[in-house]
């Protein structure tokens, strides 16, 4: 039987211990505060740019944000980013992704400065991840390495399956486990044997989007399983990418979705704000 990690339970820790370091850094005269920017209006967007303005509020730091309507042109939002990395009140920006499809995302995310670059996704802060220099990290993946490390799971030397080679989850994922000295296989849609692969895991994690994809066929007996996943199955609830009722008994840690690995995200956005003034 599993040990469930209270990813809610964490964050809260986390955005208490922060609410600390806030009060500290205002005392001292640092002031912060994150520009968040959202295009258009994607329904989940708007919940996830509420869900970041209120965060900031319940750790005392500021917030503003943009609400530009779905024509904006890419031209238009580039400007306001440059205004934003040369406004000494801003300490962090965040566009929220996805943008409409007339925007370039990749240029959006290179013109953020990575001083500002709160959600580690400009191709410096990734650079800087990899080669092992400090800089910002995503903060799923962080988020993740939190939940390991307060749930005091050796990371250093074990067997660690990240599903799924995405920019803002996989790949990153990858890289910080690998900074933890895991030894490190990623698998995606064209692995083969992935059944096989999946049960060598220690650790596996599992960031693919498909509604509980991941049985006990694929994990291995006591292993960790760790569920980035969020999708609304076909009973209507939400669910993860790994079937849990299913996996439960096998494993000796697990992730419930909700509950999770998302509220982490939040937590490590303001960890990334409060970094950007130190
Ligand atoms: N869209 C989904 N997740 C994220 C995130 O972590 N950051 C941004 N900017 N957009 C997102």
């Amino acid at each position: 039987m599993a040990q469930i990690i209270d990813g809610k339970l964490i964050s809260s820790q986390i955005k208490s211990e922060l609410a600390d370091d806030v009060k500290i850094l205002k005392a001292q005269g640092v002031h912060i505060c994150l520009c968040v920017i959202q295009v258009g209006n994607d329904p989940a967007s708007s919940v996830y740019v509420k869900n970041k303005k209120k965060g900031c509020e319940l750790i005392g730091i500021d917030s503003e944000s943009y609400e530009l309507p779905e024509e904006t042109t890419e031209e238009e939002l580039l400007d306001l980013i440059d205004r934003l990395n040369n406004d000494d009140r801003i300490t962090g920006i965040l566009v929220q992704l996805p943008l409409p499809k007339h925007i370039n995302e990749d240029a959006v995310i290179e013109k953020i400065s990575p001083l500002k670059d709160v959600d580690g996704f400009n191709p410096i802060s990734v650079g800087n991840l990899c080669i092992g220099k400090e800089g910002f990290v995503s903060c799923t993946p962080a988020g993740i390495i939190e939940l390991l490390k307060r749930s005091n799971i050796e990371i250093a030397g074990k067997e660690c399956v990240v599903l799924g080679r995405s920019n803002i989850v996989g790949k990153p994922m990858s890289l910080l486990m690998l900074r933890e000295n895991a030894t490190v296989t990623i698998a995606h849609s064209k692995t083969k044997d992935l059944k096989e692969v999946c049960k060598r895991a220690d650790i596996l994690i599992v960031a693919i989007g498909k509604s509980r994809f991941i049985t006990s066929e694929y994990v291995k007996e006591g292993a960790v399983v760790i569920d980035v996943g969020i999708n609304r199955g076909a009973d209507g609830k939400l669910c993860g990418d790994v079937d849990y009722d299913d996996v439960f008994d096998k494993c000796s840690f697990i992730t419930p979705v909700p509950g999770g690995v998302g509220p982490m995200t939040i937590a490590m956005l303001l960890k990334n704000c409060v970094i950007a003034v130190d």
